[in-house]
This record gives C-alpha cells, sequence and structure tokens, in this order.
C-alpha cells in the first residue's frame, strides 16, 4: 500500500532484489493500469508474481475488510485468493474479492470503481442541492431525507454518509459544516483516468465524465468570481410548500434513474476495456464484490449481479427488465427535475447528461445522420445508406450527383 506513483517503482524494485521466484508482490495503491501492465511485464521474467489489486473501502475498510480487485497471474491468485478472502469485507457471506483477470485488470476495474464513485457522489450533490435551493430546507432537514432515502431503492454508504455531513454542525460558528467548507472539489486523479481510458475506448461514460468536470469547475475560483453577476433567470425559483413532498420524490427518482446510467455507463466502459485488453472479466462478480466494504457499495449492485446472471452478454445494464421498469417507472420525474433545474438556472450536470445519454440511446434515428453529411460536405469523409450496403460519397464541389466509393456486395 504505497502511493501510486514513482514511490510504488522504488518499492518495487528494493522487493526484487530480494524476493525470490514464486514469491508474489502486491501493489494494493490506486495505480494506474497501465503503469500495472507495464511493471507485471517487467517483474515476470524474474519469477517473481506482481498482482496490482485495486482497493476499495477507506478507513473503514481498513478495519473491517475492503473490497479487492486483484488482478495478476492465476497461478498467483492460487496462493493469494484465500488470503485476500480472509480480509475482505463479507456481502451476503460471501467475501468481497474475486480474481478480476491477468496483469492490469484489478486496477482497471478499481479505477472504473472510482469513476462511479464520482458520478454517484456529484448525484447525491446534485440532489442536495435542489432540494436545499428549491424548498430551503436546512442541511439537517435534508440529512432526514437521505436518511430515508437509505431505507429503500437508493440504500448505500454513499448515501449513508451523506446524511451524516449534512448533519454536522461546525463547532466554531455553530453554522452547518457543509456551509463552511469551502466549495471546490479535490481530486486524486482515478475520475479523469476513467474518462481519459473511455475516450481512448470510445465508451459515452457521459455522467462520470461530468461529474469530474463538475469538481474542475468548482476549483475555477477566478473564472466563478468573474461570472457571478451574468445573468440567470429571471424569476426566483421556490416549491410552493403544498409540492414540497412530490418534488422530493421527483429528485428521488431522478436521483436513482440517472445512478442506473452511471453504473451502466461504468460497466460498459469494463466491457470495453476486458475486450481491449485480452481479460475475462466477470461483470456479475464484479457487481458481487462491490456489495460491501466498498465506497460504492449499494443494495441495487445486487440487481446488477441478477442481471448478469440472468444474461451474460448483456449488452447495456441498462437495458436489463429491472432497471427498464425502474427507469420506466421514474422517467417522468426525471424528466420534470431536469426541465425545472435548467429553468431554474440550477446546474445538474450529472442528472442533465444521463438523461440526455438515455434518450440518446433509446433513439429510433439520431442526428449523426447529419453529422455523416456535413463530414461527407466538407472532407470527402463519405457515409453509409439505410437503404443498401456501400460507402457513397456526394460530389458537393460537382453537381452533387452520389458515387459510390466501395462497391456493395449487391
Ligand atoms: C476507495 C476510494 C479511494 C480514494 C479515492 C478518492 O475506493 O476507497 O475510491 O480510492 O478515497 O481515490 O479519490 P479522489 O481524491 O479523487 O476523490
Amino acid at each position: 500500500m504505497v502511493q501510486a506513483g514513482k514511490g510504488t517503482d522504488a518499492v518495487i524494485s528494493e522487493l526484487v532484489s530480494r524476493f525470490e521466484p514464486g514469491d508474489i508482490i502486491v501493489d494494493g495503491g490506486n495505480a494506474n493500469f497501465h503503469d500495472t501492465i507495464r511493471r507485471e511485464a517487467e517483474i515476470k521474467p524474474t519469477g517473481i508474481h506482481f498482482v496490482g489489486a485495486g482497493i476499495s473501502g477507506g478507513e473503514e475498510g481498513a478495519l473491517n475488510g475492503p473490497s479487492i480487485m486483484p488482478g495478476g497471474s492465476v497461478e498467483s491468485y492460487e496462493t493469494l485468493g484465500p488470503i485476500l478472502a480472509s480480509i475482505a469485507a463479507v456481502a451476503e457471506g460471501e467475501p468481497c474479492v474475486t480474481h478480476i483477470g491477468t496483469d492490469g485488470a484489478g486496477h482497471f476495474v478499481k479505477m472504473v470503481h472510482n469513476g462511479i464513485e464520482y458520478a454517484d457522489m456529484q448525484l447525491i450533490a446534485e440532489a442536495y442541492d435542489l432540494i436545499r435551493r428549491g424548498t430551503g430546507k436546512s442541511p439537517s432537514e435534508i440529512a432526514d431525507v437521505f436518511a430515508e432515502w437509505n431505507t429503500g431503492d437508493l440504500e448505500s454508504y454513499l448515501i449513508e454518509i451523506t446524511a451524516e455531513v449534512l448533519r454536522q454542525t461546525d463547532a466554531a460558528t455553530g453554522q452547518p459544516l457543509v456551509d463552511v467548507i469551502l466549495d471546490e472539489a479535490g481530486a486524486k486523479g482515478t475520475g479523469a483516468w476513467t474518462v481519459q481510458n473511455a475516450l481512448d475506448l470510445g465508451v459515452p461514460v457521459s455522467g462520470i465524465a461530468e461529474a469530474v468536470f463538475a469538481r474542475s469547475l468548482s476549483s475555477k475560483r477566478a473564472q466563478r468570481e468573474a461570472a457571478a453577476d451574468l445573468p440567470g433567470p429571471d424569476e426566483a425559483w421556490t416549491v410552493a410548500p403544498e409540492d414540497t413532498d412530490a418534488f422530493i420524490e421527483d429528485v428521488r427518482q431522478a436521483l436513482y434513474a440517472s445512478k442506473i446510467i452511471a453504473y451502466s455507463q461504468g460497466f460498459d466502459e469494463i466491457i470495453a476495456g476486458a475486450e481491449q485488453y485480452g481479460w475475462n472479466v466477470h461483470k456479475g462478480e464484479v457487481a458481487k464484490i462491490w456489495r460491501a466494504g466498498c465506497i460504492i457499495r449499494a443494495r441495487f449492485l445486487n440487481r446488477i449481479a441478477e442481471a448478469y446472471a440472468d444474461d451474460p452478454s448483456l449488452v447495456a445494464l441498462a437495458v436489463a427488465p429491472y432497471f427498464r421498469d425502474a427507469i420506466a417507472g421514474g422517467q417522468s420525474a426525471w424528466r420534470r427535475v431536469v426541465a425545472t433545474a435548467a429553468q431554474a438556472g440550477i446546474p445538474t450536470p450529472a442528472f442533465s447528461s444521463s438523461l440526455a445519454y438515455y434518450d440518446g440511446l433509446r433513439a429510433d434515428r439520431l442526428p449523426a445522420a447529419l453529422v455523416q453529411g456535413q463530414r461527407d460536405f466538407f472532407g470527402a469523409h463519405t457515409y453509409r445508406r439505410v437503404d443498401r450496403d456501400g460507402v457513397f460519397h456526394t460530389l458537393w464541389s460537382g453537381d452533387r450527383s452520389e458515387i459510390e466509393t466501395t462497391p456493395s456486395s449487391h
């Protein structure tokens, strides 16, 4: 457990000089999986095993057992598996550890775990902001709302600790602690890696990306100060007292639907990464080992495990029957919340982008057709047609007739 980066390389070289073939080095830090792949390849010729293991759980996990995501060779896991199982958190009688895949697979999955963590936290923060600004409830009253939510579908560690943070009073000023904490969110990089790799893999993890960017925006103090007097909506927005309960229920449903999208996008990235790097990642097992010990532990991870057990080749979590029904039940509320936020001038980047992603996914026809037309116009980038095979180009600067650039099969 050393900080990711150069320190890890230094410790590894020291260990390699003392270890014997067959020994196992486990890197339990938040290493970049590309480094883990490199390190494993460098160490392999010595006969020493190198295992990059994602570990989640923070201080509590260190005391009571974390969720462990080990990569590395199958052979090393034969020795390591029982040891890790004995220290891992336990969910419904099962230890929260599984061999994720070879070389960097464990750190890759931990990286995506953190990306989902960013999205989950941002979504919860947006829900809080909407309730606070719409209803005027105090942080401790909103803590009660989150505590109530934690008894239902949204039950999770992050909802639980949100209630605790909102209930905390600052000893120095007597104000709610959340009101005296500077509103600039830090980041150590794993969220950004999740998005960088998603871009490389071509996976739209828009909810996670918005969560990362929301932290970046929060830290742009000079820009925020310069923009503070830019115009917002003409009228102030408040939720009428008689509509408060209905509004809070809408926000709860919007949060749940957006959360489903964040996890669906995260699992898409795991599937794409596994394909790209040749890992045989068992999605249902990943959901199961996230049920306890880790920061994103949540009741609904059981539903994700079930979805992949029912259909191991599920193309998107959002289309699994349970999640389809959950979104169907909550989508009207989701739309109301996003529309209200836009009209009220309250930023909800994660709520909004998740809904846009959902509508993009289910659209019969996307304006991507027009983008293809534009690309063909300015750069002869060609397009395909809906009615026949082949690759086509319109002679835009000539007589605008269409030519076939690659002959179709019929
Ligand atoms: C975990 C956490 C842990 C760490 C995050 C914090 O699973 O235990 O994810 O790894 O607390 O990396 O990340 P940021 O500092 O980037 O928010």
